[in-house]
């Protein structure tokens, strides 16, 4: 066997060894509640989420839990303590309230539809458990942004986005959002779900605007986990 698919192999054992280890924190609970939920363990807290299945946001989806796993076991690195965050697509609320767990002052967001059932899995699971109260806010990317988030107020240290980018036809307003959000030192942890060429393209056209750097990559997902920073600051 050459060296090259020697490190092949390896790469795929550790992305298969730390896979099983993410998927290992959702878990099915036992008895069966009026309202059916599905539970996560992560920042030392167990999870619980209820997902409406008729809407397509209203799961959690693998790059949540991608997110989640990197910000707890990154959480030195990436320290949410008091730092403004917000979650872009937020769906069920399971990377922002795991924010929020590690600290972070957090306004989750999504389109209108979702921010029901948003702010129900958010306020189960971090009252009386963390030091900021996360906000919930509609954001439909592209849509009245100066209105509701003035680029003037906006100070976000992080924005976390998980499996954004997909068959949507508002790909250049979700790259246009994630350009209003962002200041010179915001940080975007970005998880991407590879799926068909079309979308992978969103990838070449938000290096146009951001320096992007890839942290992880899970190959037996399809997924990898971004890091980016807005690009040319200093000469814009
Ligand atoms: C595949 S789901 C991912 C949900 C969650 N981040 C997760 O990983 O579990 C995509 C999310 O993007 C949101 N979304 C889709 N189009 C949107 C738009 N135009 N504006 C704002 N959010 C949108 C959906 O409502 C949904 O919550």
């Amino acid at each position: 066997m050459d060296s090259e698919t020697q490190i092949e192999i390896r790469e795929g054992d550790d992305d298969k060894q730390i896979v099983t280890e993410i998927m290992a924190r959702s878990f099915i609970p036992a008895l069966i509640t009026t309202v059916s939920w599905e539970g996560f363990h992560f920042a030392g807290y167990e999870i619980q989420i209820t997902e409406a299945k008729d809407c397509y946001g209203a799961v959690v989806w693998p790059s949540a839990l991608v997110l989640c796993y990197f910000l707890e076991t990154n959480a030195k690195q990436y320290n949410m303590v008091d730092k403004n965050v917000i979650e872009i697509g937020a769906g069920t609320g399971l990377v922002s309230i795991v924010a929020s767990l590690l600290g972070a002052r957090v306004t989750a967001t999504d389109v209108p539809e979702l921010l029901g059932n948003l702010q129900y899995n958010i306020s189960r699971n971090t009252k009386l458990k963390c030091k900021h109260l996360p906000q919930v806010k509609e954001l439909s990317w592209g849509v009245a942004l100066d209105r509701n988030f003035p680029k003037s107020s906006n100070n976000f240290d992080y924005i976390l986005a998980a499996d954004v980018v997909y068959a949507h036809p508002f790909l250049e307003e979700l790259l246009m959002t994630f350009d209003h959000l962002c200041r010179e030192t915001t940080i975007i942890l970005w998880v991407m779900r590879f799926r068909l060429e079309k979308e992978n393209k969103f990838v070449d056209r938000f290096k146009e605007v951001f320096d992007l750097e890839e942290i992880s990559s899970f190959p037996s997902l399809n997924i990898k986990l971004y890091k980016a920073m807005k690009k040319n600051w200093r000469s814009a």
